[in-house]
């Protein structure tokens, strides 16, 4: 397995890979090399048939404190241009299996669009979100602006954003941002079992379901009822289905391959 210095993979169990975020000296920030290691464990994920899910997690204090500041100061207009962070950013949201994110504590900046990156947040009850990049005279640089605005509606994506103020978890959950939340300590545990539940179905129904999701951000209704509706008939096509259905009628549980 690759050596990473930023990140922690840990040894890939019922189909689901781990991901610890680990630079507390930093409460995480997202420097380039973080983010090129995350892209990297992703893409090798992907590659990888016995993973069929992926947690990505911080300590129990932060999930990420955003960009890293100080490697940020150094960058000009050019230099940030330059930059391969839209690279690593590009792998993390065009990644095709499913991807959880579990935070507890700050997740703040290039972290909350990081989280939001994931197709589902579990918070524990001390979670922290928000996009203080207005503190620092900069706005949200890695979709926290187009993905907010999708997901939690403009009057709250405003008051993040232009305000730099934090909502905690339970705020987050009606909001529409976070999935679940669970007693802090809980918050991992749940995040995987979630995981290992979605990596135990059909490979190829979970993808394509992502997908058709993630499809409802930018299409209109007819075009993403007709992804929706391709996709079904695809899946008409697969063993997996033709299992499913086999073992419901048997009363057993399925036993799905990815075929
Ligand atoms: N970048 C670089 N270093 C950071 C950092 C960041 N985003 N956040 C924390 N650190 C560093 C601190 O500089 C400090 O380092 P030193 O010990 O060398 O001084 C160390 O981590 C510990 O930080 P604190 O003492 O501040 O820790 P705390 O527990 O008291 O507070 C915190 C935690 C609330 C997360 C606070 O550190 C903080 O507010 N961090 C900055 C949050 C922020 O502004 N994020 C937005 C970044 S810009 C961005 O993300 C752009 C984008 O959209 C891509």
């Amino acid at each position: 397995m690759t050596a990473y210095s930023d990140i922690l993979l840990d040894t890939p169990h019922n189909g689901v890979q781990l991901i610890r975020l680990n630079r507390p000296e930093a409460r995480n920030a997202l420097r380039n090399t973080l983010l090129g290691e995350l892209a990297d464990a992703l893409q090798n994920a992907a590659r990888d048939e016995q993973i069929r899910a992926v947690v990505i997690t911080g300590s129990d204090q932060v999930f990420a404190a955003g960009a890293d500041i100080k490697e940020m100061a150094a960058l000009d207009a050019v230099g940030l241009w330059k930059d391969p962070r839209p690279t690593y950013w590009k792998a993390i949201r065009t990644f095709p299996k499913p991807l959880i994110a579990s935070v507890n504590g700050y997740c703040l900046g290039g972290g909350m669009e990081l989280a939001m990156h994931a197709d589902i947040i579990i918070a524990g009850e001390d979670a922290q979100f928000g996009q203080p990049e207005i503190n620092l005279g900069i706005i949200p640089g890695a979709g926290g602006t187009q993905r907010l605005i999708r997901t939690v509606g403009k009057a709250l994506a405003m008051r993040l954003v232009l305000s730099g103020e934090f909502i905690p978890a339970r705020q987050a959950l009606t909001a529409g941002l976070v999935a679940e939340v669970t007693q802090p300590e809980l918050t991992l545990k749940r995040a995987i079992a979630l995981a290992e539940s979605i990596a135990s179905k059909s490979p190829v129904a979970v993808r394509l379901a992502k997908e058709a999701i993630l499809a409802g951000f930018e299409t209109s209704l007819s075009q993403g009822l007709e992804l929706e509706r391709k996709a079904f008939l695809f899946l008409a096509a697969t063993e997996d289905r033709q299992e499913g259905i086999n073992a419901f009628l048997e009363k057993r549980p399925p036993q799905f391959k990815g075929q």
